[in-house]
């Protein structure tokens, strides 16, 4: 579904990813850990189609498709979604809004009629209780003083009402407390475990995927994939350290 080969990336001009190669099949939630500054907001940053990112060699095909030759809409609109790491805030727009907006304009881009404010809700309703999440909540502005766990909470409803078929998640566990966690994890199963959609998770921790149940685990240490093993090479790391599993 996914392929990234020999993927270099400069940020003002300076090299972060130098020669990335990773394949996500349809099916496989595919865990991504590595030590603070490897890369990882990059790589994730760059398959969203983030300005200022210059990919200087490599390639990235997203179901078949060039997937940089595409604007970051017409990414979405194909069904990529990114979680951000840091969620921006949207003052003055409430997340009905911007979700309903959303998911019609990808709508509009597939074909596919819009959905009524009514439909609209009744989906949001749907989601937002998948994620325990009070739909007063919803009506709020997007991000706007919501606490870090909140604002990870509030990506993963609009995950489910955007319903992508690959998401790429970059640390959604940070700043979740334990029961948020879990709720969170049950969350990207209910809408992303399926044969035909695939995952991309970025993760420092264990205990998300204690939840989640990775297929496979990669280390990005360097700009690279250094090693792919299977759930029992996060639970290494976790024991050992990158140091230790790299050496
Ligand atoms: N806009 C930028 N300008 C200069 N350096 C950057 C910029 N963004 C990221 N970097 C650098 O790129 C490296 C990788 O960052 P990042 O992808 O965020 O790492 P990770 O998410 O793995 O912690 C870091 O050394 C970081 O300082
Ligand atoms: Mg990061």
């Amino acid at each position: 579904m996914l392929e990234i080969t020999n993927l270099h990336v400069s940020v003002a001009d300076k090299p972060i990813l130098k020669g990335l190669t990773l394949s996500v099949p349809a099916g496989e939630v595919h865990a991504v850990m590595g030590p603070n500054g490897a890369g990882k907001s990059t790589l994730a940053h760059v398959l969203g189609g983030k300005p200022g990112y210059e990919v200087t060699a490599g390639s990235v095909t997203f179901r078949g498709e060039d997937l940089l030759a595409l604007e970051p809409h017409e990414r979405a609109a194909r069904g990529l979604f990114l979680g951000f790491q840091y969620p921006v805030e949207i003052p003055g727009v409430s997340n009905v809004q911007f979700l309903r907006e959303a998911l019609n304009a990808q709508r509009k881009a597939r074909g596919e009629e819009p959905l009524s404010g009514g439909e609209f809700l009744k989906l949001a309703r749907e989601k937002a209780a998948l994620l325990k999440m009070d739909m007063e909540m919803l009506k709020r502005q997007v991000n706007v003083g919501f606490s870090g766990g909140e604002k990870k909470r509030a990506e993963m409803v609009q995950m489910g009402i955007l319903d992508p078929a690959f998401a790429v998640l970059d640390e959604t566990d940070s700043g979740l407390d334990i029961d948020a966690l879990r709720i969170v994890g049950a969350g990207i199963n209910a809408i992303m475990r399926s044969a035909d959609k695939a995952v991309l998770l970025i993760t420092h921790y264990q205990r998300l995927l204690d939840v989640v149940a990775p297929d496979k685990v990669s280390v990005l240490a360097d700009g690279r994939i250094l090693e792919t093993g299977g759930p029992e090479l996060a639970l290494r790391l976790e024991a050992e350290g990158y140091d230790a599993v790299l050496a």
